[in-house]
């Protein structure tokens, strides 16, 4: 199979879909791997890592979806790129279709067959390619965090871990799922004073057997919230109900009890967030003021550490790329049925079911398309 790797053209966004190590593998495994020149500069490969892995650099995003049987990347294809799409590709990337029309239609009309990271499963009816990219940005939540209690940002002016005769920062980590469990870790090893909220208590006995020794758990009551949210120096935003917008734990009325110059690291802000006050934001500008409160609710936080991110993605990514090229998607997709929960679109049909309902449009199912 000939193999592609285009250059993100994303806004802000520097990873890219291949490692030169992934293409290394691809190589190894007997296909062709075509990379757009640049196309790793962001996350730190130039094109040399790629050629001596094997692949061969073309000179643009048009030669690359001309040339390639499957398409490899890491943002859904812009509108540009969808164009370049044609009838019979393999697209395996990130699509998040069900807010985006635009996409959906375009994706179909090419003829394409898509398979999408963020609804490949797991054993442990968990998302394997979403994973990654949750541990990064539950890693970085105490970093920026941190760097928005500084004074000169707006906050409060306290130090993590404090220092001998000053207490720690106190840390409070709603939702300990992938983003909440990382982000406490990062906080604690910081020497903050931290607490876990989540209104699941199977997953908060695992925090306390785990990690017991490092952070506090509590159940997420509408009240433990708010008390424990009034006391805290700094709030992680990383609750995820599956399918639906972030429930808003936080109200407005609720900064004016907080301590002035508090920092809110909103995660979950690409789900809606789950402070009222949460609206986007971006790398460049990433925090702003409400009410005296720190507000940090950048979207794409992986990107702001694009090598590690796209090494991680990449670990990730690579079994299913391999077996899709090995196999073709077909083959691949009967005989891994978490990869088959990753198809999307096929030859002109939506073939996901969450998609479809979204869009209110008709879907053939995933296993009549295999046979
Ligand atoms: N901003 C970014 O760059 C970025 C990057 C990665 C992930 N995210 C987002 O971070 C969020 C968390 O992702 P995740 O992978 O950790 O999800 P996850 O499913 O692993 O964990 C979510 C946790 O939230 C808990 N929860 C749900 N409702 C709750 C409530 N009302 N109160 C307390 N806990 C509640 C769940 O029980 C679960 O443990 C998602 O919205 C995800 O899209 C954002």
């Amino acid at each position: 199979m000939i193999i592609g790797c285009p250059k993100e053209i994303k806004p802000q966004e520097f990873r890219v879909g291949m490692t030169p190590i992934a293409a290394g593998e691809a190589v190894a495994h007997g296909h062709k791997v075509v990379i757009e020149t640049q196309a790793g500069i962001g996350a730190g490969f130039p094109d040399e890592d790629y050629i001596a892995a094997g692949a061969e650099i073309l000179g643009t995003a048009a030669e690359v979806f001309k040339t390639a049987d499957m398409i490899v990347k890491v943002k859904e294809p812009q509108a540009i790129e969808r164009k370049m799409l044609r009838e019979g590709q393999v697209l395996f990337t990130y699509l998040h279709l069900a807010p985006d029309p635009e996409q959906t239609k375009d994706l179909l009309a090419s003829g394409c067959t898509a398979i999408a990271y963020e609804t490949v499963t797991d054993n442990n009816g968990g998302l394997p390619l979403l994973a990654p990219m949750s541990e990064v940005a539950g890693k970085l939540a105490p970093q920026v965090g941190a760097w928005t209690l500084q004074k000169a940002n707006g906050g409060r002016g306290v130090l993590m871990g404090g220092v001998p005769g000053v207490g720690p920062a106190r840390v409070v980590v709603i939702g300990g799922g992938v983003v909440g469990t990382n982000a406490a870790r990062v906080a604690a090893g910081m020497g903050a004073d931290v607490t876990v909220l989540d209104r699941s208590l199977a997953r908060l006995r695992y925090l306390d057997d785990v990690f017991g020794r490092d952070f506090k758990t509590s159940y997420a009551s509408a009240g433990n919230t708010i008390e424990l949210v009034r006391q805290a120096d700094m709030v992680v935003g990383a609750v995820l109900v599956p399918g639906a917008a972030a429930p808003k734990l936080v109200s407005r009325a609720q900064l004016s009890e907080m301590k002035p110059g508090a920092a809110l690291v909103d995660v979950a802000i690409d789900q809606g967030g789950c402070f009222e006050t949460s609206h986007a934001t971006t790398h460049q500008d990433p925090i702003y003021e409400v009410d005296g409160i720190m507000h940090y609710c950048v979207a794409n936080m992986p990107g702001a550490v694009a090598r590690t991110s796209t090494i991680a993605l990449g670990n990730a990514t690579m079994p299913f790329m391999l077996a899709l090229a090995d196999k073709g998607w077909k083959q691949a997709c009967t005989d891994d049925p978490h990869l088959l929960n990753g198809l999307n679109v096929h030859a002109g049909q939506l073939t996901y079911y969450a998609v479809g309902e979204a869009l209110g449009i008709d879907v053939i199912s995933p296993s009549l398309v295999i046979k």
